[in-house]
């Protein structure tokens, strides 16, 4: 039987991509699943299952973390697992970028974890599970063109590694994972400079790894309790590059995001 039968999860951010690949995973291995995000219309086909909670909350607003997580305890009577998944990214240069920007990325990425995990831990710490957060790369290596968006990831895995060591004797387990580039709906609704979605995104998203894999390995770390979870190659290769050979990390990330289709940092090349 699944580790997660009847557990409750609770999953920030269920309407697309990862999140609702994660809604997916979950209730597959038998968990009821509470979900949240701005538009819920995209799980209307999945409403109606009786193991499925969904509910209308914007994470950067702390009364609606707050009345989330308290409808869920209502409904559900607890909560097993908080997987800290809503997100938002951006694509500029900080010199162009209007601080607005940096503003809504920290609200939705790192206040929306804390908030989300500030209300559903006494129900955690009842039922020692696990508040978990969906990072990235980039919350090990600064990424250019994505100050904020690092930032919020640095900010998010400083809070969640300083609440792993306190509550490290108390059967609460905290973790993040860090998917490498996923194909998902997160570039066409990446901020540009003025906070505008960039509206199309400067990847290949067929040859990404799906959300779907993506889920299953994020499950995967979740049952295992793993610390961390660095999903892909490339990752895993710019988190050691970046501990010993921080320099040499830094011309590669570089490099990288210069080939980008209509790379922003072309500007400072053109110059
Ligand atoms: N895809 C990648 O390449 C990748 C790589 C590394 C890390 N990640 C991380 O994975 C997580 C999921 O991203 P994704 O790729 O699946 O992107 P996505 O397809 O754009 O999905 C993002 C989800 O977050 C929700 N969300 C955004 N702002 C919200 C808010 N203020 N309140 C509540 N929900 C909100 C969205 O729902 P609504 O818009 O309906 O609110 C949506 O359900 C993010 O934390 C992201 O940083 C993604």
């Amino acid at each position: 039987m699944s580790l997660l039968n009847n557990k409750v999860v609770v999953i920030t951010g269920g309407s697309s991509g990862i999140g609702k690949a994660l809604v997916m995973e979950a209730l597959a291995g038998g968990a009821r699943v509470a979900t949240c995000a701005r538009n819920l219309d995209k799980l209307q086909d999945l409403q109606a299952q009786d193991k499925l909670f969904c509910y209308k909350a914007d994470v950067s607003k702390e009364a609606d973390c707050k009345a989330f997580i308290a409808a869920v305890t209502e409904r559900w009577g607890g909560v097993d697992v908080l997987i800290n998944n809503a997100g938002i990214s951006m694509r500029a240069l900080f010199e162009d970028t209007d601080l607005s920007v940096i503003r809504e990325l920290m609200d939705v990425n790192f206040w929306g974890t804390v908030y989300c995990t500030k209300y559903a831990l006494p129900a955690i710490m009842k039922s020692k599970g696990v508040v978990m957060g969906v990072s990235s790369v980039a919350g090990y290596r600064g990424l250019p063109g994505r100050t904020g968006y690092s930032a919020s990831k640095f900010a998010m895995q400083g809070f969640l590694e300083a609440l792993r060591t306190e509550l490290l004797y108390t059967g609460v387990h905290v973790m993040w994972v860090s998917p490498g580039f996923t194909a998902s709906n997160i570039r066409n609704v990446a901020r540009s400079s003025d906070g505008s979605a960039q509206a199309e995104t400067p990847l290949d998203e067929g040859k990404l790894m799906t959300a779907e894999q993506c889920a299953k390995i994020i499950i995967d770390g979740l049952v295992k309790r793993k610390r961390t979870v660095i999903m892909t190659g490339q990752g895993k290769l710019a988190v050691w590059l970046n501990k010993l050979l921080p320099s040499l990390a830094d011309k590669m990330v570089y490099k990288h995001f210069l080939g980008e289709h209509d790379s922003p940092l072309k500007k400072y090349i053109n110059q």
